[in-house]
């Protein structure tokens, strides 16, 4: 079954020529994207769905999020806008709400999550263990979560359960937890922040999953300067994710991890994505991350909700675009290739291989999974030009309209 998607007034591709194609069209069969080109040399299918003149992206790739939660963090949010700072302690209060709620309730409450995000335009989802912080509750968190997500990171080293000893917790982590959660995860993660894991204990975690085939995410440099950017650099971490706090340092060992690294092709090897989280910053009232400053030193940059019940209760991945060209001084079409082929890179999904089914995401390119983002506007470029307006009119999720 082939899908001809005509009449699209932009067609902002993200592929490694950083094609916008105008008056264009699409055809997807079945999971793929077929064709692109000129609306007028559209080739015929079974199938037409006339766009009315509207811009068409890639799906949003969040390649950052927490969704596997229960419970209600509201008071804590009204108590940093009254003036109080974030602090990680309030982990321990999701923490306690999920333990106590159902297989069935979790999964019903991710799966609503991931649901409103498709709505919204994202058709890939990370998502992270990290509110169970026991053997039991992180392999409950990381099987249901292999069933609501696209991938899935092990963060078993989110924060110190009170009146557990670091040491022991960080050998439970490495030890029995991992080996439990193993069969679920692509990936690992450490919250590598004063009051979470030091760096020691994260590199203990990371090498431990690196040992058992995962691979590495850092959540580094959120509440201040720290080791999280330099352990990410020096263990090869697919990405170093927050990253507010950065000294020059920090900011030229990222770019050193590019250097090898061929934008035009996709090929050479790849470097640590630096993933900002808008939306987190302002719910944390933190300094937004220097994605500008990342980008122009070479690093690669992606943009990530953070979708979580502390720090970025929002899965509005047109929100975080927004924030970062009208607040981080990226043009639209960088922000809107971060929030796509950025994090595709982030989570190794921007390369695919046609041949045995592999589908990249987070561009549009023939081969391609067809994931597609149907604007109501005739251009990217409303998406910051129209704040908070609900912007997404359709969205194909596997060669599938779900909207
Ligand atoms: O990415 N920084 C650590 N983890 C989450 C917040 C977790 C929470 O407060 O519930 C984050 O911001």
């Amino acid at each position: 079954m082939s899908t001809l998607i005509t009449n699209i007034a932009e067609l902002m591709t993200q592929d490694l020529e950083h094609r916008v194609l105008k008056d264009a069209a699409v055809v997807i069969e079945g999971e793929r994207i077929s064709w692109i080109g000129a609306a007028a040399s559209a080739p015929a299918a079974d199938d037409a769905v006339d766009v009315g003149g509207r811009a068409v992206l890639p799906g949003w790739v969040d390649s950052h999020t927490h969704l596997l939660f229960a419970g209600d963090r509201t008071a804590e949010f009204e108590a940093r806008m009254a003036g109080e700072a974030y602090a990680a302690g309030g982990i321990a209060v999701t923490v306690d709400a999920t333990r106590a709620t159902s297989d069935f309730d979790l999964t019903r409450l991710a799966l609503g999550r991931v649901d409103e995000a498709v709505s919204q335009g994202t058709t890939y989802v990370e998502t992270k263990t990290g509110y169970g912080l026991d053997v039991e509750h992180e392999t409950r968190s990381a099987r249901i979560a292999s069933t609501v997500a696209d991938q899935v990171t092990f963060l078993g080293a989110h924060l110190v359960p009170a009146g557990q000893d670091p040491e022991e917790y960080t050998d439970l982590v490495c030890g029995p937890m991992l080996a439990a959660v193993r069969p679920f995860v692509q990936w690992a993660d450490v919250f590598c922040e004063e009051g979470a894991f030091t760096a020691e204990q994260s590199r203990r975690v990371l090498l431990a999953c690196r040992d058992a085939g995962l691979g590495l995410r850092v959540h580094g440099n959120q509440l201040g300067e720290g080791p999280g950017v330099q352990l990410a650099v020096e263990l090869e971490a697919a990405s170093v994710d927050h990253v507010n706090y950065l000294n020059a340092g920090d900011i030229d060992a990222l770019a050193g991890t590019w250097t090898g690294w061929n934008a035009a092709t996709g090929s050479g090897s790849r470097g640590t994505v630096a993933t900002c989280l808008p939306a987190c910053d302002l719910s944390t009232r933190q300094p937004l991350a220097p994605a500008r400053a990342l980008l122009d030193a070479g690093v690669q940059v992606a943009l990530a909700s953070n979708c979580n019940p502390g720090t970025s209760y929002t899965s509005s991945m047109a929100f975080c675009v927004a924030t970062a060209v009208l607040q981080m001084r990226l043009s639209v079409q960088e922000a809107v290739r971060a929030a796509t082929y950025g994090g595709a890179l982030a989570l190794h999904k921007d390369k695919g291989n046609d041949a045995d089914g592999e589908r990249a995401v987070g561009s549009v390119a023939v081969g391609h999974r067809a994931d597609l983002h149907v604007l109501n506007a005739p251009s990217a470029t409303h998406l910051a030009y129209r704040p908070g307006m609900p912007l997404t009119y359709a969205v194909w999720r596997a060669g599938k309209q779900t909207r």
